[in-house]
């Protein structure tokens, strides 16, 4: 009997047409997953990071493509370029909420590739049993908001400064039917 398992793999049409495909990040992406997060904008960096200052990648690329237990990223991938990247991981005192965090290249904006990929992201997690996304938003950060907001989840936000924590109900199911996931490693 084969033990291999088959991993999670759907495509999305952007507003300019091209298609994407969205798959499970793995430790051969490392070098593109880098290469994403080195070409930020300053902007986009900080609204990622909440910090002006270089990050240190590498934990982060790690993370990201070889998850521990409870992490999950879904890369998004145009002709094999990596162009955005959503990723989550459970809180530690409640495996039904997960803190997910992403980020689209800069001049892929405004295409919906976020919101396909945090469509893809919620119903991923949502197999695995969490219900409930969280996030720091910084206040400014239209685009992140407007994006949130369009995808219609119900949440409350609390104000902390300039910075907003969201907690966000999942729906149970996407309007669209989304391809079959099976499970790797990571939960
Ligand atoms: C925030 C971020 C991830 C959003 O990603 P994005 O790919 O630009 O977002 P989308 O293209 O999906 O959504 C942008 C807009 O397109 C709209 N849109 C997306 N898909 C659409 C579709 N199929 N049809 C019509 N409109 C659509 C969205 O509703 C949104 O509305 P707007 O036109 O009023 O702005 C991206 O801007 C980014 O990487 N920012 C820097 C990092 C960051 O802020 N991360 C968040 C911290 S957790």
């Amino acid at each position: 009997m084969s033990n291999q398992t088959v991993e999670y793999s759907a495509t999305a049409q952007l507003l300019d047409g091209r298609v994407v495909s969205l798959r499970r990040l793995n430790a051969d992406d490392a070098e593109a997953v880098m290469a994403l997060h080195q070409h930020l904008s300053d902007n986009d960096r900080y609204y990622r990071f909440f910090t002006l200052r270089p990050v240190q990648l590498d934990e982060l690329v790690s993370k990201l493509t070889q998850p521990a237990h409870g992490q999950y990223a879904l890369g998004a991938f145009h002709a094999d370029r990596l162009i955005g990247v959503a990723n989550y991981a459970v809180v530690c005192d409640d495996p039904k909420e997960a803190e997910f965090a992403i980020v689209v290249a800069h001049e892929d904006h405004s295409l919906g590739v976020g919101t396909a990929l945090l469509k893809h992201l919620a119903q991923i997690a949502r197999t695995r049993g969490i219900v409930r996304f969280a996030a720091d938003v910084i206040g400014d950060n239209h685009l992140m908001l407007r994006v949130l907001s369009d995808l219609g989840w119900p949440g409350k936000p609390q104000y902390y400064g300039a910075v907003r924590h969201l907690e966000i109900e999942l729906p149970e199911c996407l309007t669209e039917p989304l391809p079959a996931t099976g499970s790797s490693q990571g939960a």
